[in-house]
């Protein structure tokens, strides 16, 4: 699902990959979590524990807390503010 990032004009640096859901993807220097999580086509980055209704990028900008993820062990990271790092482990909260 590559194909949603701006290919033209763009020097994106060398890529690397993470690991979302157990499955290994590609992430460029300066993307964020969100934006990994979306390129890949995931929408539903959590459920809201009362519900369970899935949330996933909203504000886009850390306030709203729709985009949470558990990163390397840690849960309730904002995705949408955090920059993906080589070798990321990240588990949505679905
Ligand atoms: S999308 Fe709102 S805090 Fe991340």
């Amino acid at each position: 699902m590559d194909n949603l990032r701006i290919k033209k004009r763009i020097n994106r640096g060398v890529a690397f990959q993470i690991q979302v859901d157990g499955r290994l993807v590609n992430a460029y220097p300066g993307e964020t979590i969100a934006t990994v999580l979306i390129v890949e086509g995931f929408q539903a980055f959590r459920r809201t524990l009362l519900t369970g209704t899935p949330r996933g990028l909203f504000c886009g900008m850390g306030y709203c807390f729709d985009c949470l993820v558990t990163l390397n062990g840690k849960p309730n990271v904002r995705s949408c503010i955090t920059y993906a790092q080589p070798g990321d482990v990240v588990e949505r909260q679905i």
